[in-house]
Order: C-alpha cells, then structure tokens, then sequence
C-alpha cells in the first residue's frame, strides 16, 4: 500500500500561504469544552470561613453591614460550624467579640475568654474532622481598638504586643487551634509565636500569618461585627502596610517564613492580586487570601440595587484570587458557595 505523503494531506497551495489565524473562540463553544480547558477551578476545600463568636448574647444576632454573617453564640456557632462540615467546609477562622474590653486586650489569651471557651467546644465535638484556626490579635479585645498595647506616647508597643501574642497563642493552642493566625502586623511576632507554641509542647499547631496585610479601607464591615472603633478616630498605618508598597509585601513575607510560617496570606484580595501572584511565583508554602468584609459587602450592596449579579460576581472574584495564585481563600461567601456552587 502507498504510504500517504504529507503533501496528500496538505495541498501544495497551502504550502507556504500563511495558516489561518489561531481562533481560541474554538474552545469556547460548549460549557463542557471550556470546563475541559479551565486552567482554575474554585472549589469548597480551597475556603475558610471566617465566624464571630460574641460573649454574653443569648441568640445570634446580624451584622448589618456584613448580610448573611451573624455575630454567634457559642450554641450557634457549634450548629454554624457543624452545617459547614457537612457541606464539605474544610475549615474556618474564628473572631471573638468579648463582653468586656480593657486596655490589653485580656480576653486573648484569658483561657476563659469566648474564642478559647469555642475552640474547646467545637474540638471536642468534631475533632480533626474541621480545620479550627484561630486570628490571633488583641484589636477585637482592646479598649482602643489597636492591635497591640499602647506604650505612653500612645503607640503600639512591639515587644511588649509579641509577648501578649504568645500567651494568646498558648491559650488557642491549649484550647484547640490547629492553626493559630498572627494578624497584627508585629515585627518578630511569628519567631516568637513558634518559639512559644514549641516550648510549651505545641510543635503540632501550624501558623498561618497574615504576612503583607495592608492597612485597607475594606475592613469596615469586619469592625462593625468585632464592635471596633480606633480611639481617637486613629487608623492601623503604623503597623498595617502601605498600599503604595509592592516589594515591601515580599520582605514581609520573607521574615514569616524565616521565622516559621507554615502558611503565609495575602490580605485583602482583589486590590492585592499583583502581591498575591508575586508571593506564589517566590515562595512554596501555601498561599492564602482573605476576601475580606469591605469587599464581600460591597458585593452585596452593589447586588441589592440591582447594579450587578450577586453569584457571578462572586464567583468571579473568588475564582481571580484563586487564579492569581491563592490556595486558600478566607471569604463570608463560603457557606453560600458551598450551598449553591459545586
Ligand atoms: C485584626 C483583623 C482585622 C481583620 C481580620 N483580622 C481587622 C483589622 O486589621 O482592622 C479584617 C477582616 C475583614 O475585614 O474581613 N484582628
């Protein structure tokens, strides 16, 4: 039999024409084809869900500015907690809101303050079965609102804020964290975070540190559900990170990896996509973002009015943070995803 010759195949007028232009709409034409082809895909175990336990309320009660997301009670938290579980949620970040703030924040690392009283509970109740970390600051806890202890011209005292992160990691760690997640923005704080959790027979519970946390105009919501003002009208400047700065967001990270971070976040998200994929392109520990309130909100209120589609929307941010290189997105959008999007 005759062989085919490469030039049956391909006219000889073709031969040295120029070939048509590539045409990518191709693999676009059916939702099967582009699901084929999909370089990302977002999925419930890729989600943390950030949850507010608050001392001292007898039923859970809604955050306005945050629809959807209630500050809990213990009881609620644990049904909160379980119905994430068995919608295939791998984890979630607990936030405290105490009955009572003083000027150090001693409700972080009381081994009766809310979060540690939580943690215990929901340890004892799903084990391994649920990823149970803990943010670890005192701004939920203090007074003035700041994330650390003020020294007497009023700044936050970095030394004197790490010592006060280590015993608030001892308690989360002896209470039940797996993870426990510096977010303060203290010099140091993840060397002796993990000095602390291994001196005292912690070698087990992993840090993930908000490492280039940016001192955002999106946290807002999140303060209305923690009830944070910043005395004096203050802000976080001082300690959270310019936004003007990109190769500074490495450095950060650098450090926390130095010191021990098992797991190092970008905070927030969609600003931040150019950090996010930076920090993945350097380093080969997980990644992880937070979606955070001010843009989960602004999702929300933009959807209310009509001006966008909710699900798209989110779905599209979330799948963009994932793209540019997260692992792990914290997001208030993780119950919901979890219910309608898989
Ligand atoms: C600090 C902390 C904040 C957030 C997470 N951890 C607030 C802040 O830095 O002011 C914000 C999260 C969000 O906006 O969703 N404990």
């Amino acid at each position: 039999m005759r062989s085919v010759a490469y030039s049956d195949n391909c006219p000889r007028s073709l031969i040295g024409m120029s070939f048509p232009q590539s045409r990518p709409r191709r693999l676009r034409h059916s939702p099967a084809l582009r699901e084929l082809v999909a370089e990302v895909r977002l999925g419930v175990s890729d989600l943390v869900a950030p949850l507010f336990v608050r001392e001292g309320i007898t039923s859970p009660q809604p955050i306005s500015s945050l629809a959807g997301v209630d500050q809990h009670t213990i009881q609620s938290l644990k049904s909160e907690v379980r119905e994430l579980s068995d919608l295939g949620v791998k984890a979630v970040i607990l936030f405290g809101v105490p009955a009572k703030k003083d000027a150090v924040g001693s409700g972080a690392f009381d081994p009766n303050g809310i979060v540690q009283i939580a943690l215990r509970e929901l340890n004892e109740e799903l084990g391994d079965r649920m990823v149970l970390m803990a943010d670890l600051c005192v701004d939920e806890y203090t007074s003035h609102g700041h994330c650390g202890v003020l020294n007497s011209s009023g700044d936050v005292d970095n030394d004197a804020t790490v010592e006060i992160y280590c015993q608030a990691a001892l308690a989360q760690a002896h209470a039940g964290a797996h993870v426990v997640a510096p977010s303060g923005m203290m010099d140091g704080q993840v060397g002796a975070i993990r000095a602390a959790l291994d001196g005292a027979g912690y070698q087990d519970v992993a840090i993930m540190a908000y490492s280039a946390k940016y001192a955002s105009g999106l946290y807002g919501p999140f303060r209305d559900a923690v009830d944070v003002q910043i005395a004096g009208g203050g802000n976080r400047k001082g300690y959270q990170q310019d936004w003007r700065n990109a190769r500074e967001a490495l450095r950060e990270v650098d450090a926390d990896i130095d010191q021990g971070a098992d797991i190092v976040m970008v905070k927030p998200a969609m600003s931040y996509l150019d950090i996010i994929s930076a920090v993945r392109a350097r380093v080969d520990v997980p990644v992880a973002a937070y979606h955070v309130s001010g843009e989960y909100a602004m999702i929300k209120a933009a959807a209310a009015n009509g001006w966008i589609d909710h699900d798209t929307v989110a779905v599209e941010q979330l799948t963009a943070v994932k793209r540019a290189g997260a692992d792990i997105i914290l997001t208030y959008f993780a119950r919901w995803f979890a219910e309608t999007q898989h």
